[in-house]
């Protein structure tokens, strides 16, 4: 594996390189990074990941301060994973340029997580805009578990005529259905009972719904979860993954982000 800190350093490695597969991540690595970026490296072509804490998606400097870092760590399993190349840029080399594609935020950007994050997809679009523009990759892997993120970046790539291919990646969940997410290191014991709990509650949820045809209340469902222990729930939506509207039929995934105590956790299913 070779580190880059540097674009231009980068650039001169990998810029005749057309079969790129590009994962780009914030760090402290779990299970469900390992499983996007297997993916990519038993791919053909050569796999560059990204590791970059990215200021500017942050809407609250208390988040930014407290995210999980690790990048000992980080570089142990990328290293343990055969990837190809790791870039690892400070901010100026992401930010100090001129782009030049313009960001493209889709109308879905101020839905869910955006109507409770002021700035936040602004802030992804414009950090993987210029990572794309830096790597020129063949292909993107990106969770689904972000699928608001995802659906983001595609409608931006789309809008720009970006050559690279978005590959969406199943979420990984361990065996109490928690999808992985570096913020949930963050979680006391005790937290974690609550969210387990939560996830409990959440799933019966969303089948008696189907199969129950129970109506959707929000301020129920919400109040259920604060009585198991979240400090606060933003939204739990039901979604149609085609229209991205309220289901008509029985085929959505609910949507949920809510806060175990300082830590905001967003997952669908
Ligand atoms: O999903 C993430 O980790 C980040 O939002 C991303 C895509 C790496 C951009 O900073």
């Amino acid at each position: 594996m070779k580190l880059f800190t540097n674009k231009k350093k980068l650039r001169e490695e990998i810029g005749k390189i057309n079969n790129i597969s590009f994962v780009p991540t914030m760090g402290f690595l779990h299970k469900g990074h390992e499983s996007i970026i297997k993916k990519s490296v038993k791919g053909s072509g050569k796999t560059l990941v990204s590791i970059f804490v990215n200021p500017k998606q942050f809407n609250n400097r208390k988040d930014l301060k407290n995210y999980p870092r690790n990048t000992k760590n980080d570089i142990k399993i990328l290293k343990k994973l055969k990837i190809d190349y790791l870039y690892k840029p400070s901010y100026a080399d992401v930010y100090k340029f001129k782009t030049k594609n313009k960001i493209y935020l889709d109308k879905f950007a101020k839905e869910l997580c955006g109507e409770f994050r002021k700035g936040h997809f602004r802030g992804v679009i414009d950090v993987v805009n210029r990572l794309l523009e830096i790597t020129n990759p063949k292909r993107i892997l990106l969770g689904n578990k972000d699928f608001q993120q995802l659906y983001l970046i595609k409608k931006h790539i789309m809008k720009n005529k970006i050559k690279t291919k978005v590959f969406p990646c199943k979420t990984i969940r361990d065996k109490n259905f928690i999808a992985y997410s570096s913020r949930l290191k963050k979680l006391n014991p005790n937290e974690k009972t609550k969210l387990i709990k939560i996830i409990k509650v959440l799933k019966k949820y969303k089948k008696d719904l189907i199969t129950k045809k129970q109506i959707y209340n929000f301020s129920k469902i919400k109040k259920k979860i604060i009585s198991i222990g979240a400090k606060n729930v933003d939204y739990i939506k039901l979604i149609d993954l085609k229209t991205l509207k309220k289901p008509k039929k029985n085929k959505f995934n609910l949507f949920y982000a809510l806060y175990i105590g300082n830590v905001r956790l967003i997952d669908n299913f």
